[in-house]
């Protein structure tokens, strides 16, 4: 009888606190970066491996939210192809996908992050399922490893809380090729909130894979790729030592260089709508008031997430649910979370 392999993982988004932007070949990034993996933004995706008689090429099925999507399924089978030798199941077995996010689409949150970081996981747990072994000593490397290659900020997401993706000098143990787990982490920083506030819910008129490839030939590529790598230096050292100052000014600067870079690249865009200022009016307005140590940082595109440490979380709502809602569509109250988990 034709053997069935089953696996079910969810995998959380994340938002970077030092950004990447830039890549050189093999989605290798042209500087770290650090993130904060979320708790409440994920995908699910339930895997089926059926046997099959002919292996001649990779065949998938992809259903996203209960429909059949060609867009996705010619995207995943891509990767798939590209990476088949690490994978031998998939040339003897048809690949069934069903995936979806606890999140909207174009609110701010990396969904390619959460599902190539699914997809990374489901590939390692079929190798371990057919061939009797682990994917390698250490599968969560593996698992960052083949995310990174589908998309580039996956792999942080393989880990829980805080994840540094890209060499530095001071880390030997960091990686262009996967991300790494930060754990020395003072308390102030173990339970931060994330508010997505989303100011626009269209999708992305630049797509971050023009992003990045804008940073080929921009006037100020290099001072920005040291920059960067030191931040990601510097971020780890407030990490441990709990300076939630320190972390304001570095996130803050984080985002607007993200932004900055876009504006002066040579194909320069705009992603901030009025509103996304507006909202960062607020936020240092309140911030000067009421010296509550809160911070927003943007992804590529015009949302806001605003940061706040669990001690605030009250004031912080309040000042949400009074000063902000009215310039924002909706909000997703989302934290640091725990990381992928395996779903039976
Ligand atoms: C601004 O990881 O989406 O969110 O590797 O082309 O898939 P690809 O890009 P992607 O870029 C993320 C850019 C960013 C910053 C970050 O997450 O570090």
């Amino acid at each position: 009888m034709a053997k069935t392999y089953i696996s079910h993982w969810r995998c959380p988004s994340n938002i970077a606190i030092v950004k990447y932007w830039g890549k050189k070949e093999n989605q290798i990034p042209c500087n770290a970066s650090l993130s904060l993996t979320l708790s409440e933004s994920y995908t699910e995706l339930n895997a089926r491996l059926e046997e099959k008689t002919n292996d001649d090429e990779i065949s998938l099925t992809y259903f996203f939210e209960g429909e059949r999507n060609a867009a996705f399924e010619a995207k995943f089978l891509k990767f798939l192809n590209k990476h088949q030798v690490n994978f031998p199941f998939l040339k003897t077995h048809h690949l069934v996908l069903e995936s979806s996010n606890s999140f909207p689409h174009s609110t701010g949150i990396a969904s390619s992050a959460s599902a190539f970081g699914a997809l990374a996981l489901v590939l390692c747990d079929f190798y371990e399922q057919t061939q009797g072994k682990t994917i390698s000593d250490n599968w969560q490397q593996t698992a960052s490893h083949f995310a990174r290659l589908g998309s580039g900020s996956a792999c942080r997401s393989i880990f829980p809380a805080w994840a540094q993706w890209g060499q530095i000098d001071a880390d030997k143990a960091s990686s262009n090729e996967y991300a790494i787990p930060i754990t020395e982490v003072h308390d102030n920083f173990k339970i931060m909130h994330d508010a997505v506030l989303i100011v626009d819910d269209e999708p992305k008129k630049v797509s971050s894979t023009a992003g990045h490839a804008l940073m080929n030939k921009h006037a100020y590529a290099e001072a920005r790729f040291v920059q960067a790598n030191q931040r990601v230096a510097e971020l780890r050292e407030i990490l441990k030592s709990g300076d939630l100052d320190a972390f304001v000014s570095l996130t803050e600067s984080e985002a607007l260089t993200l932004h900055a870079m876009m504006m002066t690249s040579a194909d320069y865009y705009l992603l901030m709508r009025p509103n996304t200022i507006s909202v960062i009016e607020k936020i240092f307005a309140f911030r000067e008031q009421s010296k509550v140590p809160i911070c927003f940082t943007l992804d590529a595109g015009p949302n806001i997430h605003l940061l706040y440490p669990e001690v605030y979380k009250t004031e912080v709502e309040n000042f949400i649910r009074h000063e902000l809602s009215d310039l924002v569509k909706s909000i997703i109250f989302d934290r640091v979370g725990q990381g992928p988990k395996k779903l039976t």
